[in-house]
């Protein structure tokens, strides 16, 4: 079984609601635990960034779900590898609504909105994600 990692970023076509967003995680958790992938997504009021991790076939069958979904547009493949590892290995789909707040704040990654996912370099995406990852969980650890 070949282990996958895929990024892509989206633009949405409205901000999501809080009750949409509750449907797109339990729908993901639900679905993605049953084919054994995991991930973390991230949403501002204008982009989605969202990394899966698992056997190639599933995350593919994921993704072209995802790409297909009208509730965004403009779906962006940034990064495409094998790695040696699981990145967000504990989060069926690990959550952030923080994208634009707490995205590492380069000047280069932002628009007139805020942080833009589409101007991360690919090569740095995981570590953007990570990054937000982490803030999410020190962000639940203090509530
Ligand atoms: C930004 C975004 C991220 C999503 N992430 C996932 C996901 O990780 N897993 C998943 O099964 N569906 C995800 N969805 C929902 C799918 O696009 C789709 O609605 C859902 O899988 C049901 O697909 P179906 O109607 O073809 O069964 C996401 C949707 C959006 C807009």
């Amino acid at each position: 079984m070949k282990l996958v990692r895929l990024v892509y970023a989206s633009q949405l076509a409205e901000p999501l609601p809080r009750t949409t967003l509750q449907g797109i995680l339990a729908a993901s958790v639900r679905r993605n635990s049953a084919e054994s992938v995991t991930g973390f997504l991230c949403v501002s009021p204008r982009y989605a960034l969202q990394c899966l991790e698992g056997p190639r076939e599933a995350v593919n069958d994921v993704y072209s779900r995802i790409v297909r979904d009208p509730r965004h547009h403009s779906v962006t493949l940034i990064r495409y590898v094998e790695p040696w590892r699981r990145l967000f290995a504990a989060w069926a789909m690990g959550y952030s609504s923080e994208l634009s707040s707490a995205a590492p704040a380069s000047p280069r990654w932002r628009d007139e909105a805020g942080f833009n996912p589409f101007l991360v370099e690919s090569d740095l995406i995981e570590n953007v994600i990570e990054e937000l990852c982490e803030r999410t969980e020190r962000m639940e650890l203090r509530a």
